[in-house]
């Protein structure tokens, strides 16, 4: 996969999702239908996406015993997306049978990715609620080894991450990176974050961006301010 920028569809309707996109006229971005759009419309937006001729990143965030999870997996796999996920810290074994599931009979499959701690997460709050006493780069660098021992074929991480995510389990091994935002924008609910640029520049393979493309007056400008520079 090439450098990407994933728009996460963060719309509680496909009417409003479709409108959104009509603002991008003949381009057709990758986009990533996470749980608000997918609990509202189902497997139908998928289709619809796929049937204009978007990427999809199915981002559900699976976090489940093994068995659950593995046919869960086989479920979503037959929606035909390119990327989708789940919960690092469901263990390894987990993230196998996820694999297992989401592995077609001629052996293809969609991207499968792991979130390794969520972007709105700082150190403090993990190690004062989840009782995690490591740094938290440690903890994700420890999170990706898992990922990639299972077979995975990247995580989800901060931008701040991607370079040692790189380093600890190689080049080909996807950092996809939300946390993304302009300089002169609002960061919300996210912590651990910076600006497009940025995330390039410290070696991020994909970068997922929300509001500040969908909230932007112009989405498309915003949409193309977040390209990597040639
Ligand atoms: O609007 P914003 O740019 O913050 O959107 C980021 C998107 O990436 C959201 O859809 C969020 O669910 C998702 N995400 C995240 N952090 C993760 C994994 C996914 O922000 N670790």
């Amino acid at each position: 996969m090439g450098k990407e920028v994933i728009i996460a569809c963060d719309f509680s309707s496909a009417k409003d999702t479709l409108r959104f996109l009509e603002r991008f006229g003949q381009r057709r971005p990758f986009v990533k239908i996470g749980m608000e759009l997918y609990y509202a419309e189902g497997p139908a937006i998928v289709e619809a996406l796929k049937r204009r001729g978007h990427k999809v990143f199915l981002d559900l965030k699976l976090h489940d015993i093994p068995n659950t999870v593995k046919k869960s997996m086989a479920v979503l796999s037959r929606l035909g997306v390119d990327m989708t996920n789940l919960h690092a810290a469901g263990t390894r074994a987990m993230m196998e049978a996820a694999l297992e599931g989401l592995s077609q009979p001629d052996g293809t499959r969609p991207l499968l990715i792991a979130v390794t701690q969520l972007t709105s997460t700082g150190e403090e709050r993990m190690r004062e609620e989840l009782w995690i006493d490591r740094p938290i780069d440690e903890v994700v660098l420890h999170y990706a080894r898992n990922a990639k021992c299972a077979g995975l074929d990247g995580v989800v991480c901060s931008p701040l991450e991607a370079e040692k995510v790189h380093a600890a389990c190689g080049e080909d091994f996807l950092a996809v990176t939300p946390g993304v935002r302009f300089a002169d924008g609002a960061v919300g609910d996210q912590v651990r974050v910076t600006t497009p640029e940025k995330a390039w520049s410290l070696g991020a393979d994909v970068i997922v961006v929300g509001r500040p493309i969908t909230a932007a007056e112009d989405p498309l400008t915003a949409y193309q301010r977040c390209q990597i520079s040639q």
